[in-house]
């Protein structure tokens, strides 16, 4: 078989090892690669990694020491010339040119609604891997990237708190997750916050301030408060700006982590988690399967409907919300 490998979306720590996953395993098997450059839009600009030998395939050797690196080496984007039926038929028209007949992409929900197109007007095999920091994927416990972006997280908030205690002052220190709060639940618990603020539950300025103040009064000199970038009630300088109207009784802070947590070197978990799905997404594709996403749950590999990856919202275990507040004394 002749199999394509791109990365689209956000780019997320771990995607470099999830390729080279699926060409070693793809190669070892007797199968060629093909390096899609940028997502969706190199699909449609033809636009391929090129070998040493300057052929739009990969050897063994391409995707040596990529592991360890932060990024995506063949690039990714958000194509909007995608999101159109004749982008989509465009796309492929270019699968069957270059006779590809199974896809890998590695990506979020975005790419797998792609995918979903895609498959109306292609007869191939398309094998997802799940690839965001979000962690807002069905059908895996764990996305690629997730782990490092809590890390690089955390390490940010454990600085933080450093200047909060010198100069007693709260931190509202905003994290990514336009839908989801997952890596804000994770930085919190890690971090050792005192409140966390997520899509998922609603933001209670007044009960806010009333624990705050409460804190106040037993003997906290510093206060951190994880907010994901998506929370209804508003990003992290919004929400100062109520709860100092409300009465917060510290001085506060904000600070925007943003696309740091995108980048770094990949943790173990993610090289793991991308290296076990990669090489899964391979064995699915040449045992016939298709429209699915490999992932992991329980330790366990897992095929999943792409449809099924995005339909419902990945539920935040409450377990880990409340234990955030019990331990916030
Ligand atoms: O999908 C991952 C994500 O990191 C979101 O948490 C964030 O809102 C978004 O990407 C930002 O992406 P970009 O700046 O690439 O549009």
């Amino acid at each position: 078989m002749r199999i394509g490998v791109f990365c689209s979306g956000g780019d997320a720590p771990g995607m470099n090892a999830c390729i080279r996953a699926v060409v070693r395993r793809a190669i070892s098997e007797g199968h060629e690669v093909v390096g899609i450059n940028r997502g969706y839009q190199g699909l449609l600009d033809e636009d391929f990694f090129t070998n040493e030998a300057g052929e739009p395939l990969m050897t063994l050797r391409s995707v040596s020491g990529w592991s360890r690196f932060g990024g995506a080496f063949l690039r990714s984007s958000r194509s909007a010339e995608f999101q159109s039926d004749v982008g989509v038929k465009k796309a492929a028209a270019n699968l069957a040119k270059h006779r590809i007949d199974g896809l890998v992409p590695i990506g979020g929900d975005g790419t797998f609604h792609g995918a979903v197109d895609l498959a109306k007007c292609w007869d191939g095999r398309i094998v997802g891997c799940p690839g965001t920091i979000d962690n807002d994927l069905m059908g895996t416990d764990f996305t690629i990237g997730f782990s490092t972006a809590v890390q690089t997280a955390v390490e940010a908030v454990d600085k933080i708190r450093d200047t909060a205690e010198s100069h007693e002052r709260m931190f509202l220190v905003e994290v990514m997750g336009r839908h989801s709060g997952f890596i804000a639940v994770h930085t919190a618990l890690a971090g050792a916050a005192e409140c966390v603020c997520i899509p998922e539950t609603k933001t209670d300025i007044p009960a806010i301030v009333r624990d705050l103040r409460d804190l106040k009064s037993r003997g906290k000199n510093s206060v951190m408060m994880i907010v994901a970038e998506g929370d209804e009630e508003g990003d992290a300088v919004k929400l100062n700006e109520e709860l100092q109207a409300a009465g917060n009784p510290f001085s506060t802070r904000c600070v925007i982590l943003g696309h740091l947590q995108r980048g770094g070197s990949p943790s173990p978990e993610d090289r793991i988690l991308a290296s076990s799905v990669g090489d899964s997404a391979v064995q699915a594709i040449v045992n016939g399967q298709t429209g699915v996403m490999a992932g992991i749950v329980g330790g366990q590999s897992r095929l999943t409907r792409f449809e099924d990856t995005y339909a419902e919202h990945k539920p935040i275990p409450p377990e880990l919300s409340s234990l955030i507040e019990r331990l916030a004394r």
